[in-house]
């Protein structure tokens, strides 16, 4: 499928995402503009329950308990016939209520009238009923109807969850101008309800002002809100990771590509020199020349001694890649494990005028690891450095502690590794693709990804720092061993 190349998996992941961004855009915004209008139904309940419940405690002393008087102040009919009445305003239209007790009854009463002259303009008459009452005595009144009425309002708000800052206006009942607060500007977030009647006074009406319910409708979207980012979130983490998958296996089939040539052409050398070896025997009848004989034979076991180190690294990786390798634990001294390891390498160090030095630490360092393992993680590194490093090069070994762990680093004035390939350099098959590392020296990507794996089952971490020109510094940190 050749459309399904992998150079167009970015792109369309990216459209993918802008697409997906757009329509979450999209619905959150319908979201919000549903529940800022659920968020204002709500508010404009909330003071309307007040309203009728205000109106009612206000209703003559005595009779708050009356069935008849609940049934019909608390009725729905009588509340819209109510606000129906008080939102009345027509030129020439002077209305009346009256809210009275006489002897035997109480009394409610709505009256209007129309002025016939229509030139002369009448203001709305103030209904307000003084029952024989003072004008200061109805004001007082007022004032604590109004107090009880802004209470019933926070209260609901308390008992709904919503904290927000609000305030009210008042406006008088007649001539419908305000009286207490001020009008809020028009803006797509503030809220601002109808007018209710608080008290069958009729003095003034009340109206709720919020200046911005955004944070509320905002609050009462969390989840939603919350649950969008979480599904942008793993779709672009999906994403990413597909992307990064592809791009390492991308990366591993080229690795095990170069692995199989550069295999190829390792194992073909030894078997080549030793076909050519073994047939000069026979056509140069070298049996009678029993040191030139010798000599060839030389070549050919040391030819196949490469063959079979060849053949163990990579059934051991793969051993250690299963798992499998079952580790021998025994306490040793670091130290003289690395001397020990340098000297076996002396050959391969005279021949490349390598110079090799170990720093001495001033007491020995136990660790419980297996002996063979920990040598062949040093033996890499080492060589690494050797084969890497322009002649002369110059390699340091040292060895520390820091904070109960036993510290061992191999130090060359190589050329260094560029930041790019640090982590990369520890998988399997990974080799740098310089024309210098890759047809010069050869090897088969193999070595560090051991040298990681044995370092991780040993409960250690190896820690490379490196900068391009500079050498490398491979350190690896093991756990000291410590008596009970
Ligand atoms: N000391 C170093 N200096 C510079 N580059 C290094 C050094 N050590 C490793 N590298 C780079 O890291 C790559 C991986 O190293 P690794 O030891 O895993 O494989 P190799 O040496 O190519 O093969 P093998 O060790 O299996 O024979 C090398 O190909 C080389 O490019
Ligand atoms: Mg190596």
């Amino acid at each position: 499928m050749k459309w399904l190349s992998s150079k167009y998996v970015l792109p369309l992941a990216i459209v993918t995402l802008l697409i997906s961004i757009c329509l979450q855009c999209a619905w959150i915004r319908q979201l919000y503009l549903a529940q800022s209008s659920s968020v204002a139904n709500k508010l404009e309940s909330v003071v309307s329950e007040a309203s009728k419940n205000a109106v009612y405690k206000s209703i003559a002393q005595g009779h708050e308990k009356s069935a008849r008087f609940q049934q019909f102040f608390l009725s729905p009919e009588w509340i819209s016939l109510r606000q129906a009445f008080d939102n009345l305003k027509v030129d020439n239209l002077r209305s009346r209520f009256h809210y009275g007790i006489t002897n035997d009854s109480s009394v409610v009463e709505m009256k209007m009238s129309f002025l016939n002259d229509s030139t002369k303009k009448v203001s709305h008459t103030s209904a307000a009923v003084i029952d024989g009452k003072s004008k200061k005595e109805v004001v007082i009144t007022d004032q604590k109807d109004l107090k009880l009425m802004d209470s019933l309002v926070n209260l609901k708000l308390d008992q709904l969850g919503i904290s927000i800052i609000s305030s009210y206006a008042l406006y008088d009942y007649s001539s419908g101008q305000l009286v207490k607060g001020k009008s809020l500007p028009k803006s797509t977030s503030s809220f601002t309800s109808g007018k209710y009647t608080y008290n069958l006074k009729f003095q003034n009406r009340y109206q709720l002002l919020v200046p911005s319910t955004t944070a509320l409708v905002i609050y009462q979207m969390r989840y939603y809100l919350i649950s969008s980012l979480l599904m942008l979130a793993l779709t672009t983490a999906a994403f990413y990771l597909i992307i990064r998958l592809m791009k390492n296996q991308q990366l591993y089939a080229q690795a095990r590509i170069s692995f199989t040539s550069n295999m190829t052409h390792e194992l073909q050398t030894p078997i080549a020199t030793i076909a050519v070896a073994l047939e000069s025997i026979s056509k140069y009848k070298l049996i009678d020349q029993p040191e030139r004989l010798e000599s060839y034979l030389d070549i050919s076991r040391y030819e196949l001694q490469r063959l079979r180190n060849m053949i163990e690294k990579v059934l051991k990786q793969e051993q250690m890649d299963l798992g499998g390798a079952g580790l021998e634990f025994t306490l040793f001294d670091v130290q003289s494990q690395l001397e020990q390891v340098i000297h076996s390498m002396e050959i391969q160090v005279q021949e490349k005028h390598a110079q090799i030095t170990l720093l001495p630490a001033s007491e020995p360092y136990f660790i419980k690891a297996d002996l063979m393992h920990i040598s062949n993680v040093i033996y890499n590194l080492i060589d690494n450095a050797l084969k890497y490093s322009a002649e002369p090069a110059k390699i340091e070994i040292a060895c520390s502690i820091v904070a109960k762990v036993v510290l061992i680093s191999v130090k060359d004035n190589g050329p260094g590794i560029d930041e790019l390939y640090q982590d990369q350099v520890f998988e399997r098959f990974f080799r740098i693709s310089t024309a210098d590392s890759v047809h010069d020296v050869k090897g088969s990507g193999l070595g560090l990804h051991y040298v990681k794996q044995v370092i991780e089952r040993h409960q250690g971490r190896i820690v490379l720092q490196s900068k391009l020109g500079k050498g490398s510094n491979f350190m690896i940190y093991l756990p000291l061993y410590e008596e009970d």
